[in-house]
């Protein structure tokens, strides 16, 4: 079986996502969940964007030993000495450099002609090679790139020193046939080709990443690049988790494997989902919350006789394990740390005690309590973020005859407490003009999401908001089996998180490649 190298872009391409903002302690929250799922490269942002990036791949970089860490780069000196200076902690730093290679990306963006494309990115490669041992060069949009041409920049990075060329379909314009064939061709004709790695970048516009990076693989590629759960710029990148259960469910057909920690797939896939706001679909393959459910009584059936007629994966392969203790109202604290330790939580005495009472509150206002619930609750709060503003209590009066009114009381950093009322054209509208008056902070509702955390009357609520402040926005979340509470609390927290970046030195926002 040939080793196939998982490339994360999770934290790159994904944070591109349309209203994903990773803080630093989010990224590195991130990193080590891939650490622990066993990715072999993690790509954690483009230092050149930024102070604030530089900052952020300079941490992840700090606290990951067992992955290699790559900075994405321009073809530019400038952008080369800040992944430099990002990745100088780095244990196996890698450099990233791309330069477009497509007719339509040299005429309009580039204008330049090939020779020029291929002088650049050389010079760009002969001077990252003082610094970097590990060089991964991309031919942006290589996919739209003439097929000779790409063989010509090819021929050229491996001279240069690079020691990984990528190949990204950055438009998700490829079919599987021809995507493959590009690799074929690069495999038959470039000189020296086995001396490089070949890895393959796909994006999902078509719907065709995951068919597209296999496809690659079929071809001879050693590396696929992707995020979890498929998020990134537009409709998004290779799912990763598609490709690492694809290998693991048909190697033979494959002849290839991954050194993946399967188990780890369900509980990365949630960190991603929770972190960056983007609900995964019930339908998404591997990590939706119905790909083991089976609904109708011809599968139930079958289920029932033999698992194999209709499950090709077996839910605990990626980690879904449904524990059997069940706790409720009467259950105590040694039933509940046992609970923690069968769901793969191991915290402190200290951990435990808050956990514990969190879970009382919950169970009183919950008959049941499920692995779900315990779940949210334990990962509502995983990145502390300085509290200026505290939401200590939230009231409102609704009636569909009259204009909806809250109060909100809540007490800032300084220990000053205020109540204040306002009115909205709805519950959630008057909760947010009341926060807004309370704490004379002039925002912009971006996005809010609700879904709810398990089945049922009962179930918590679980809000995601991002806020606009002039050229910086934040996310943030609330859980509460109440959903007006939950909006309150998300709006609080995502206040404090933008009052956060709005001290931080460097902040930005979305980076442009160009
Ligand atoms: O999709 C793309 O082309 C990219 C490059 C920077 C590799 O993300
Ligand atoms: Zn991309």
């Amino acid at each position: 079986m040939r080793k196939i190298y998982i490339f994360d872009t999770t934290l790159r391409d994904g944070e591109q996502s349309p209203g994903v903002n990773l803080n630093t302690q989010e990224k590195v929250e991130i990193a080590l969940q891939l650490e622990k799922l066993g990715v072999d490269r993690i790509e954690a942002g483009f230092p050149a964007a930024s102070p604030g990036d530089l900052a952020g791949v300079a941490a992840v970089a700090k606290a990951v030993k067992n992955a290699s860490i790559i900075g994405l780069a321009r073809s530019r000196e400038q952008d080369i000495d800040a992944v430099r200076e990002a990745l100088k902690d780095a244990q196996d730093p890698c450099l990233h450099l791309f330069l477009a290679t497509s007719p339509i990306h040299r005429k309009h963006k580039l204008r330049m002609e090939k020779q020029q494309v291929l002088e650049t990115a050389e010079r760009a490669i002969r001077y990252a090679k003082q610094y970097f041992n590990k060089i991964e060069f991309s031919p942006e949009d290589a996919g739209r790139t003439e097929l000779d041409f790409l063989c010509e920049v090819t021929e050229m990075a491996i001279r240069a020193g690079a020691t990984v060329v990528n190949i990204p379909d950055t438009v998700g314009y490829m079919t599987p046939s021809e995507f493959g064939n590009i690799f074929k061709t690069l495999k038959e004709q470039v000189p020296n080709i086995e001396s490089i790695q070949l890895s393959a970048h796909c994006h999902d516009d078509l719907g065709m990443a995951t068919a597209n990076a296999l496809a690659a693989i079929k071809n001879g590629a050693d590396q696929i690049e992707g995020t979890i759960n498929g998020i990134g710029e537009r409709a998004g990148n290779t799912a990763l988790e598609e490709v690492i259960l694809t290998l693991a469910t048909r190697s033979e057909y494959y002849q290839a494997e991954t050194t993946i920690q399967l188990t780890e797939i369900a509980k990365t896939s949630r960190l991603v989902s929770k972190l960056t706001g983007m609900v995964v679909p019930g339908n998404k393959a591997i990590v939706g919350a119905n790909a083991f459910a089976h609904e109708s009584g011809i599968h139930q059936d079958g289920m029932l006789k033999e698992k194999t007629t209709y499950e090709i994966i077996s839910p605990d392969t990626i980690g879904l394990k449904e524990s059997k203790l069940v706790l409720g109202k009467h259950s105590g604290r040694h039933a509940f740390r046992e609970k923690l330790l069968d769901m793969g939580y191991d915290l402190s005495d200290e951990a435990v005690n808050t956990a514990f009472a969190k879970f009382k509150d919950l169970a009183d206002k919950k008959k049941n309590v499920s692995d779900e619930d315990i779940r949210a609750m334990l990962e509502e709060k995983l990145i502390d973020t300085p509290e200026v503003f505290v939401l200590e209590a939230v009231e409102v009066s609704y009636s569909n005859q009259a204009t909806p009114s809250a109060t909100v009381r809540i007490r800032s950093a300084a220990g000053e407490e205020q109540s204040v009322t306002a009115e909205g054209n709805g519950s959630v509208d008057a909760i947010y003009n009341a926060i807004d008056k309370a704490t004379s902070e002039v925002v912009e509702l971006e996005d809010y999401s609700i879904k709810s955390v398990t089945q049922g009357k009962d179930a918590l609520g679980e809000v995601h908001v991002v806020l606009k402040q002039e050229e910086v926005s934040a996310q943030g979340r609330g859980l509460s089996t109440d959903i007006l509470e939950a909006s309150a609390r998300a709006y609080v927290d995502a206040l404090n998180r933008l009052i956060d970046k709005r001290k931080s030195p460097g902040r930005r926002d979305k980076m442009s490649l160009i």
